[in-house]
């Protein structure tokens, strides 16, 4: 089996189940080479990407959660004394993420449905006289980045913008136009200080102003601290939650028997079938972590310094953990998945990331059906975050909401 996770290619069509299927049965923990770096090891089965997450003071977020070591000469704000929630490690990591985990956990996040299905009502409205839309920009896209913006206080257009920028930012480089990344990430900061700035002199009820105004261990986040928090938060939250709208769909329109089971029984089959696309989509294709120490892992010695990567795409199709795991089963019940990772730095957003999915499926399985793609989905060129950019797709109106 030729291996390859580096290159976008191998993940032009969704997640490389094959790869994945011949590292769990023969290489759980495979050494991977890097034309630009190091090598890596890969870890695809569920119990070990599982694991590694839960441990870190052994597997460290730091220097980052990407393959490739941070490049000096790139637009990063982050240094010793500035550093993405995202990597760190604890003590520092739970001291960051306490400034605004309140807002994100279950309770707050269900106060925010009403809102939410409103938005995601709007979204439905603009297309659904027409009969066709370009599903991943038209409808996908607008919820998160929407979402962002009200929780962090700026206007929805701009939301909608940021968000345009993040793609860029997923994107691999090498299929961008050359400065095209750095352009991106220079406008997001630039955004952000603006917010910082106005924060600060006009507080208001929402997570940017929480964040200008707080402190950790007596001393104030500064300007930068704010611009990498915001910047994670706009990128965490946009094209992740788009994926999952977007993938979700076509795995449904690929699944028509699913599809109609789901219309048919909505109530009895949201939450299991919502669980059951984050399985099978799996947005986030990996996050990094770096050994502290030297530790032993399927009898392989993973040392001190080396870079192991979990594949979230391979665990959640483990079959040591679910059974018939290339099957679509919207019925699928339990359903442990681990799109959100696992451990300390588990996504701090999923309790949103499932209203906005829960509201989403809402107005798409009440208003529409007779889905049909227009055309082949084109996808992302990323090794990092999987998901279709492009989904033209036919539809019809129904002729009368069906009560829950
Ligand atoms: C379907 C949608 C989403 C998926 C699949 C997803 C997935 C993930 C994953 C895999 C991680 C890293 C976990 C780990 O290292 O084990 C993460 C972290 C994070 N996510 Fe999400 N996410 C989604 C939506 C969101 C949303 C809507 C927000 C914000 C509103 C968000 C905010 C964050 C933040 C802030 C972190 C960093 C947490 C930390 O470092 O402690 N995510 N997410």
């Amino acid at each position: 089996m030729h291996i390859d996770l580096l290159s976008p290619a191998s993940f032009a069509k969704g997640h490389p189940l094959d790869q994945y299927a011949w590292l769990q049965d023969n290489a759980p923990v495979y050494w991977h080479e890097e034309p630009k770096g190091t090598g890596f090891w890969v870890l695809t089965r569920y119990e070990d990407v599982a694991n590694v997450g839960r441990q870190p003071h052994t597997f460290s977020n730091e220097p980052t959660i990407s393959i490739a070591d941070p490049d000096p000469d790139s637009p990063n704000f982050a240094s010793d004394d500035h550093k993405m929630m995202l990597m760190m490690d604890p003590p520092q990591h739970t001291q960051f993420r306490r400034i605004i985990s309140r807002e994100f956990t279950r309770g707050p996040a269900a106060e925010l449905r009403p809102r939410i299905a409103e938005l995601a009502a709007r979204i439905i409205d603009t297309v659904i006289d027409r009969g066709e839309c370009e599903f991943v920009n038209e409808v996908a896209g607008e919820l998160p980045s929407y979402v962002i913006a009200e929780l962090t206080g700026i206007p929805l257009d701009d939301g909608r913008e940021l968000y345009k920028l993040t793609e860029i930012i997923h994107t691999a480089p090498e299929v961008l136009e050359e400065g095209a990344q750095f352009q991106a990430i220079m406008k997001m900061f630039g955004y952000a200080q603006e917010v910082y700035r106005n924060k600060l002199e006009k507080p208001t009820d929402d997570l940017a102003s929480q964040i200008v105004h707080a402190e950790v261990d007596g001393r104030r986040l500064d300007e930068i601290d704010f611009q990498l928090f915001f910047m994670l938060l706009i990128d965490a939250g946009g094209d992740t939650t788009r994926n999952l709208v977007a993938g979700g769909l076509h795995k449904l329109i690929e699944n028509p028997e699913q599809l109609s089971q789901w219309q048919m029984h909505r109530a009895d089959m949201d939450d299991t079938a919502r669980e059951e696309l984050l399985r099978a989509v799996s947005p986030v294709i990996y996050m990094r972590r770096t050994a502290l120490k030297d530790t032993e892992l399927h009898g392989q010695t993973i040392k001190a310094g080396d870079k192991v990567v979990r594949y979230f795409g391979a665990a959640n199709h483990d079959p040591r953990k679910f059974e018939q795991p290339q099957a679509l089963d919207l019925d699928r019940f339990p359903n442990e998945q681990i799109a959100f990772g696992t451990g300390t730095h588990v996504c701090l957003g999923q309790h949103i990331a499932r209203v906005e999915i829960d509201c989403m499926f809402h107005e798409i399985l009440a208003r529409m059906e007779n889905f049909q793609l227009a055309e082949p989905p084109q996808w992302l060129e990323s090794n990092f975050i999987s998901g279709i950019r492009h989904m033209p797709i036919t539809f019809t109106p129904r002729k009368a909401l069906i009560p829950d």
